[in-house]
């Protein structure tokens, strides 16, 4: 029932054009309250898991949990969605790929150390740059999708964005004071971003605010981490075709030029 409801929430043409114009997109009521619930409790148990093993999770202002799907695989539904897949096969390509995912909450957690530093503080944005550095690549080869586990109100760190800055052509100053808007939101909702548009985390509150963070680029980008060595050779084969694509498997280089010349392996079937 969920299902139907979402696919019929999910208006590509809309989404598209948002994309567009704004440089984002809102779905609301994407997902139920309680699996914004039950995926809340499964991130909090990771983040102990992961403090207790010293392992790296952000800081006391900012929890981040990359790759939360190695201790708990059903968050794999975050990764690969059936409606997020689609919709990146018409923005980007057919053979697109996962860039990233973390799960964040900007909350204070005195018990964390201050230290470890974690991105998105400041105005950036996350897509590449040529001519020195300085000139953003347009249109955009990724795009980032949030789930909202969480209400996102500028109480507690709803993500900053600078409107239209998606067209602008030049490189964001960190602490410039730009126009700025809040996405502001409702647990379950989706917020879809072109990653040329300025952003920036809000300033943390004691008030949780998880929400799961994946960037999805052209195959031709590369990962923040080699995902297809996350698993074991059997778990990686169990996995849908969609994941192993998200997961890279179908876009490594081969290792020489004596068995194929293509990277994409749909090119090198053909
Ligand atoms: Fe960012």
């Amino acid at each position: 029932m969920i299902k139907k409801i979402s696919k019929k929430l999910f208006n590509f043409n809309k989404i598209l054009k948002d994309l567009e114009n704004k440089g984002f997109s809102r779905i609301k009521n994407y997902k139920s309250e309680e699996k914004c619930l039950k995926t809340i409790k499964v991130l909090e148990t990771i983040l102990s898991l992961r403090i207790k093993k010293s392992e790296f999770v952000g800081n006391s202002n900012n929890q981040v949990l990359y790759n939360y799907f190695i201790e708990f695989p059903d968050l794999l539904d975050f990764v690969y969605d059936e409606n997020i897949f689609k919709l990146m096969s018409k923005v980007l390509d057919e053979d697109h790929v996962l860039t990233s995912t973390s799960a964040r909450n900007k909350r204070i957690l005195k018990t964390l150390e201050k230290s470890s530093g974690t991105s998105g503080i400041g105005w950036h944005t996350d897509t590449r740059y040529v001519f020195q550095n300085k000139v953003p690549v347009k249109p955009s080869l990724s795009y980032i999708v949030i789930f909202l586990l969480e209400d996102f109100t500028k109480e507690n760190a709803a993500t900053q964005f600078v409107p239209y800055s998606h067209k602008f052509n030049f490189r964001p100053e960190r602490n410039k004071a730009y126009e700025t808007d809040f996405f502001i939101g409702k647990k379950g909702d989706i917020f879809i971003l072109d990653t040329s548009l300025f952003h920036k985390a809000g300033v943390s509150s004691i008030k949780s605010r998880w929400a799961i963070f994946s960037m999805y680029s052209s195959w031709f980008i590369k990962p923040y981490f080699q995902f297809d060595k996350m698993f074991k050779k059997k778990e990686l084969e169990s996995l849908n075709p969609e994941l192993k694509q998200l997961f890279h498997c179908n876009s490594i280089p081969p290792k020489n030029h004596r068995k194929n010349r293509a990277t994409l392996k749909r090119v090198q079937n053909k």
